[in-house]
């Protein structure tokens, strides 16, 4: 037994994990959206029920109370990825956090004639948000291609980037292929232009330790819920001093110093960005997730999901009419496509055999259209997945390939 599998705790812990009959369901998908553990159900609860207050506003100990939980949770979210509270804006997830880049620090210094580089793998969080930026403020977009492994093609990147480059916006693990980007090299040849970096870590942030410090970049984005977290609330990572300069980019309560008619004059950030009442609930239970995989041990996770990358590698690879998408040191997922089976109909037999992965093309368009493909099916392993989940996979392949045949 492995050093994850010693310390997770049992299935029942994840009441999401059994169906409704109370067999186990194989739960295949958490790249989509990751179970959750009950200290982080518990928790949602607690402040939903006998803790709920509003928070930043209430003179009642309920309220201050609520408050400072509210922030211990920032200061949570901050501690996983290596940052400083007063980095940390909460967001609706990652898609909010890049489009409040996009629309904050890209609207403000984003000009005709500037450039900014993503790349072919980009989920369309990162692609839409600065297609958006670009009909509002002139920049032209350029696209690094990939390695034929399937990672971000950094010498390519280096022979792209030029210092009209303003930004590079790269995900930090892919969705689709799992490929891990060098995000110290990107660093390096952002700032060689001049650019900032901007990184994608949804993905990432579940699956292995991250240190914004000594990673290097300027912003990094990711959401709760793919980190056995609730949805609804994720965060935005930025250097303090880019976001102190940055301009609010939504306008409500909360997020003022002072109000007239004439004039009104914005809170310091990382408040500047939280226009409205905040997701509290989600708040408590985002830091309940940070405890929950802290617990475990990022790297722990890391070993645990390659080794079960390697299994399944392995078992998919002896079934001919597997094409296996992606590289082998992939962080926790597995794309496939079946001979002759579209993606949709593999899922929708599995689901009959208690094993849900997902089928699509994942929001990575430009990507499905580079590997030739319109869909692929992906398996993604959790904290709860072992070798029974990939067995029953691989069951359901066999399944699916006899009823094609
Ligand atoms: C790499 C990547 N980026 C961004 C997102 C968007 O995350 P959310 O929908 O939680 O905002 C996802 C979600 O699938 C993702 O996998």
């Amino acid at each position: 037994m492995n050093a994850v599998a010693q310390i997770v705790r049992p299935a029942d812990a994840f009441p999401g994990l059994l169906t409704p009959e109370g067999a186990r369901w194989h739960y295949l998908d958490s790249a989509a959206t990751a179970q959750k553990p009950q200290v982080v159900i518990d928790a949602i609860a607690r402040a939903l029920g006998p803790d709920y207050a509003t928070v930043h506003r209430g003179l009642y100990a309920r309220s201050a109370d609520m408050t400072l939980a509210y922030e211990a949770a920032r200061r949570s979210v901050a501690g996983l990825i290596g940052g400083a509270e007063n980095e940390v804006v909460f967001t609706r997830g990652a898609t909010e956090a890049i489009n409040l880049v996009a629309q904050s620090w890209g609207v403000a210094n984003l000009k005709p004639g500037d450039r900014i580089l993503l790349s072919m793998l980009e989920h369309h969080s990162n692609i839409v948000p600065w297609q958006l930026i670009r009909d509002r403020t002139g920049v032209e977009i350029d696209v690094c291609p990939l390695t034929d492994d399937g990672h971000i093609d950094l010498d390519a990147a280096e022979r792209l980037l030029t210092p009209a480059h303003k930004l590079v916006a790269f995900a930090h693990v892919s969705n689709v292929l799992g490929s891990v980007l060098d995000v110290r090299r990107a660093r390096v040849l952002a700032h060689g232009v001049g650019a900032k970096l901007l990184i994608d870590g949804c993905q990432a942030v579940a699956r292995l330790p991250v240190d914004v410090a000594a990673l290097g970049c300027d912003f990094y984005a990711f959401s709760a819920h793919k980190l056995y977290g609730p949805t609804g609330i994720g965060a935005l990572w930025a250097r303090a001093e880019l976001l102190d300069a940055m301009p609010p980019w939504q306008g409500g309560g909360s997020m003022i110093d002072r109000v007239t008619f004439a004039q009104t004059t914005w809170a310091p950030a990382p408040q500047r960005f939280e226009a409205g009442t905040p997701a509290i609930a989600e708040a408590i239970g985002f830091a309940a997730a940070v405890r929950y995989v802290q617990e475990q041990g990022l790297a722990a996770i890391r070993a645990h999901e390659a080794r079960l990358v390697a299994i399944a590698r392995v078992a998919l690879g002896r079934i001919n009419a597997v094409r296996l998408i992606g590289p082998t040191d992939s962080a926790g997922i597995v794309s496939f496509t079946l001979d002759n089976v579209h993606p949709h109909d593999l899922g929708t037999i599995l689901d009959e055999e208690n094993v849900a992965i997902r089928a699509g093309h994942h929001c990575a368009q430009p990507l499905m259209a580079q590997l030739g493909v319109p869909a692929t099916a992906r398996a993604s392993f959790g904290i709860y997945n072992d070798e029974t989940d990939v067995a029953a996979l691989v069951r359901g392949i066999e399944r699916t390939l006899r009823i094609f045949a």
